[in-house]
């Protein structure tokens, strides 16, 4: 089976098996950003943005997705070129390890686009779906606040805007893989 949709700014048609979740199809295709962790909706890892909305693409039937718009953490920013979400999480040591920091950064983007201006419990609640036990969310709350006055200055746009989510895209060409 095969279908059309939108990943990271491009369109793509892509090949996918009944069963497939968005996550096998994401990583079959080179976006391995979104991580399998649980595999089963609980943990976070492989939260992607669906037509602006945080997922777990691991519970998300790719069929679903058909002419969707998905944004992948390929999207962001490039290591020599970092989003500015990614540099607070860097920037406040809220580093976390390779498995959860994708779908931190990812809930983090959808949600400050929701609402730029977010209070401690509201960051908090924002990251709340991703799993950590090692660390804690003490760091990436603080990472949250500090993502939300970067985008600030950095776009001097409501961050909700759709100019804010077209620049996030075309950043994110620079990243994507384009298979
Ligand atoms: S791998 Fe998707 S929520 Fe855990
Ligand atoms: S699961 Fe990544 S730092 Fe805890």
């Amino acid at each position: 089976m095969e279908m059309e949709l939108t990943i990271n700014g491009h369109k793509r048609s892509l090949k996918f098996a009944r069963g497939d979740s968005l996550l096998d199809l994401l990583r079959r295709y080179g976006y391995t950003g979104a991580k399998r962790g649980c595999d089963t909706g609980d943990c976070g890892y492989c939260t992607v943005i669906v037509d602006g909305e945080a997922v777990q693409s691991c519970v998300t039937p790719t069929k679903t997705v058909e002419g969707a718009r998905v944004e992948t953490i390929e999207s962001l920013g490039t290591q020599d070129d970092l989003h500015p979400v990614q540099e607070a999480f860097v920037d406040n040591s809220a580093l976390q390890c390779g498995f959860c920091i994708p779908g931190m950064i990812m809930n983090t983007t959808a949600a400050l686009r929701e609402n730029p201006d977010p209070s401690k419990v509201e960051a908090r609640k924002a990251i709340e779906p991703v799993l950590c036990r090692c660390t804690g969310h003490k760091k990436p709350v603080e990472a949250v606040m500090d993502a939300a006055e970067r985008l600030e200055s950095s776009t001097g746009l409501s961050r909700g805007s759709e100019e804010n989510i077209v620049e996030a895209t075309d950043i994110g060409s620079k990243g994507a893989t384009d298979e």
